[in-house]
């Protein structure tokens, strides 16, 4: 792994026993059109990928369902044999259908499968991280985690996973599971413009729990609002590192792990994150979603 030339904005977060940059990268739409198939652009994928670990960067976001197979099939080329530091964090709970559509799949067999698909795809032996993703494409949804998070807790056991974490989950959710073994984070969408999720963040910061939010720029509909806009103006800044600056600034158990498929995109986020922002932004940006 290359020295990099600057420290990421954020410092770095504990992980169960790895120390991670705040500032990661989720890899999810490095493949195709609406996370179905390969990318368009193979070789700036892979170009992505290596940047990201070259300026870096120690947390990437994946999954067996991206592409599928796709996503962990361009971070094993591009990357492996992994750097030490590295820390990739995969989930289970979905599937692809021929439509690209998510159905779940959480009965034992399906979890066990898809944590042996994401074994094999990424070409390791252990799992540094698995999130049980609950819910479904609207959101969380009510319901027991305990037969799906149980079945976690056999695979790491057997030693196929090092940490384990919950996704797409109510606030019931977590307790749940806390109740059945440790976690070590909780990713769930969150952002600027969706702060349903603000009492869970400051709850699991009080407990050491990082929280990592999905969709940081919007995901497929890049946040607007016009406090958004104003703030950018007045820093001389884009909207999207304001809202990166924005979560960097939230709370120290945050972990970014914005998308992009292009290097000079992951480059103006960085930078993003690293803007600080005043009380005076802060207040004005809170009231987006109030
Ligand atoms: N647990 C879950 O259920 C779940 C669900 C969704 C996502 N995730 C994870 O969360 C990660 C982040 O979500 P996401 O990637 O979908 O959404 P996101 O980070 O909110 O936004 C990514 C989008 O923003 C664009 N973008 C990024 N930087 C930009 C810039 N500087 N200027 C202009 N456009 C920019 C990207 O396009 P370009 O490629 O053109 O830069 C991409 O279309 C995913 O990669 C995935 O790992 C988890």
């Amino acid at each position: 792994m290359n020295t990099p030339s600057a420290p990421l904005p954020g410092g770095t977060w504990t992980l169960g026993d790895s120390s991670v940059t705040r500032f990661g990268y989720g890899a999810m739409q490095l493949a195709g059109p609406w996370v179905m198939g390969p990318p368009a652009d193979r070789d700036g994928a892979l170009a992505v990928l290596r940047e990201a670990v070259s300026l870096g960067i120690t947390h990437i976001d994946t999954s067996y369902a991206y592409g599928p197979r796709i996503t962990n099939e361009l971070i094993r080329e591009a990357l492996h044999p992994y750097p030490e530091p590295l820390f990739i964090a995969t989930k289970v709970g979905a599937t692809r259908d021929a439509q690209g559509g998510w159905p779940t799949a959480r009965r034992p067999e399906d979890l066990r499968k898809q944590v042996h698909e994401n074994l094999a795809s990424l070409g390791v032996e252990t799992l540094d991280l698995v999130n049980m993703r609950m819910g479904d494409a609207q959101g969380p949804q009510p319901g027991s985690i305990t037969e799906a998070f149980e079945t976690l807790v056999d695979l790491q056991q057997e030693g196929l996973i090092r940490h384990l974490g919950v996704s797409n989950v109510t606030g019931e959710q977590v307790a749940e599971a806390r109740s059945i073994a440790p976690i070590v984070c909780v990713q769930n969408m969150y952002n600027l413009a969706h702060r349903h999720d603000d009492d869970l963040v400051d709850h699991l910061a009080a407990d050491g729990i990082a929280y990592v939010p999905f969709f940081p720029l919007g995901g497929f509909t890049p946040l607007q609002s016009e406090a958004l806009s104003q703030v950018a103006h007045r820093l001389e800044a884009t909207p999207m590192s304001v809202a990166l600056a924005w979560l960097m600034q939230r709370s120290p158990n945050i972990l970014l792990i914005p998308g992009t498929s292009s290097t000079a995109h992951l480059r103006e986020n960085i930078a993003g994150a690293s803007l600080s922002l005043s009380d005076e932004d802060v207040a004005e940006l809170d009231s987006i979603a109030h």
